[in-house]
Order: structure tokens, then sequence, then C-alpha cells
């Protein structure tokens, strides 16, 4: 990552990677892709009420840090950075922490870096905010984002596990800075 700060340029392979956060006008198509990254994984899985949040841009927006990723032009991903505790989007995060949520790689270019370099920048992104660490949370069918922890460094709390009301069980990971 060349910058640090609100726009990073990168290099996934042999293309130039752009990360910057989402402009209004493109709140429509960023909610789409997100939430297509989550139904190609999840199919019949992804429930309704949770498709609906993951493709409303604007409402998250206004209280947290909505990146996109570009290829050339082609925006192929999106992440939400959480630095502000009170946020409704701030899922369990303990003192110094920020939040990490909604990554998601077009399923077109998924497996050529795009998820590796949003997190590395969500990461000097927390240090730069002076954060203690990166918390968030996976479901288990979310195995390629496991191993992209995993292979980062993050740790998995176990007594920060989560069941919400469906049953669904919401795995902690933890990246201390
Ligand atoms: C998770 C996700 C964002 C990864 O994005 P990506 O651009 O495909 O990932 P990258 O190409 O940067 O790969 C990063 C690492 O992820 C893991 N990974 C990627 N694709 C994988 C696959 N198909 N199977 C297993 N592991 C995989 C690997 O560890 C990989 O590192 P490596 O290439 O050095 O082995 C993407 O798969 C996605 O959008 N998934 C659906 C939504 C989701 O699960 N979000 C996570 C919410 S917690």
């Amino acid at each position: 990552m060349g910058k640090v700060g609100e726009v990073a340029v990168g290099e996934v392979g042999e293309s130039v990677i752009e990360i910057r956060p989402a402009r209004e006008d493109e709140y429509l198509a960023v909610g789409e892709l997100v939430e297509s990254a989550f139904r190609s994984l999840l199919g019949s899985d992804l429930s309704e009420n949770y498709a609906n949040e993951l493709r409303d841009v604007a409402i998250r927006a206004r209280s947290t840090d909505v990146f996109v990723a570009l290829l050339g032009e082609r925006i192929v991903g999106s992440v939400t950075y959480v630095g502000d505790p009170s946020s409704p989007f701030a899922e369990e995060l303990e003192a110094g922490e920020v939040g990490v949520r909604m990554l998601a790689v077009d399923p077109a270019v998924q497996g050529s870096g795009v998820g590796r370099a949003m997190m590395e920048f969500c990461k000097l992104r927390a240090q730069a905010d002076r954060a203690r660490a990166i918390f968030l949370f996976s479901t288990p069918a979310m195995v390629a984002a496991h191993r992209l922890y995993r292979s980062m460094g993050f740790s998995e709390p176990s007594e920060r596990t989560l069941t919400v009301g469906n049953g669904l069980c919401l795995l902690p990971f933890r990246l201390e800075l």
C-alpha cells in the first residue's frame, strides 16, 4: 500500500488497486456488490433481513467509513470500517478496538488479492487511528475469510463467540496491533 489515510494505491498481481471511500452516487452499486458476494457464498441461507442490511450503504455510511476497492475504473470490493464505538454497526467492540464489517469482493475477481488488500488497508487505518486491535465476527461458512484473517495473524478468542437469535454462531477474530 502506497499511502495511509483515506486513499491507498497498491498492486494485486499485475494490476493497480485503489482503495478509497465510497461516493454517494456509488452506494447502490456497492450495496449490490456486497449482497452478491455474500449471496454467492451463502445462497438461500442469506436471510432477507441481512441482505437488506448489506445493500443499505447509505445507512451504514452515516456512522462508519465505507471503502471501495477499484481495479481500473471498476469497483470490485468493499469493506466497512467501524472506528466509532457508538455506531450502531459496532458489534461488541471492547475499549480501544475498531471493527471491520461487510468485507466483500465481486465473485468474478475473488482469489486475486483484493480481499487481502482491503484488510491490509483496514489494518493501516486502524494503526493510524491508534487502535489497540481490530475485532470482527464471521460465520462458520466463511472459510476463505477465515484463512485470510489467520494468515494476517488474527487470533480467535472463543470466549467472545456469540449465538444470535436464529441459532447462527458468530465466530470472533481479533488482530492485536
Ligand atoms: C472473503 C473474501 C472477501 C476474500 O476476498 P478475495 O479477494 O477472494 O481474497 P484474496 O484473493 O485476497 O485471498 C486472501 C486469502 O483468502 C483465502 N482465500 C481466498 N479465496 C479462497 C478460497 N476460495 N478458499 C479458501 N481460502 C481462500 C486465502 O487464504 C487467501 O490467501 P492466499 O491467496 O495467500 O492463499 C471473498 O471471498 C468474499 O467476498 N467472500 C464472501 C463474503 C465473506 O465471506 N466476507 C467475510 C465476512 S467476515
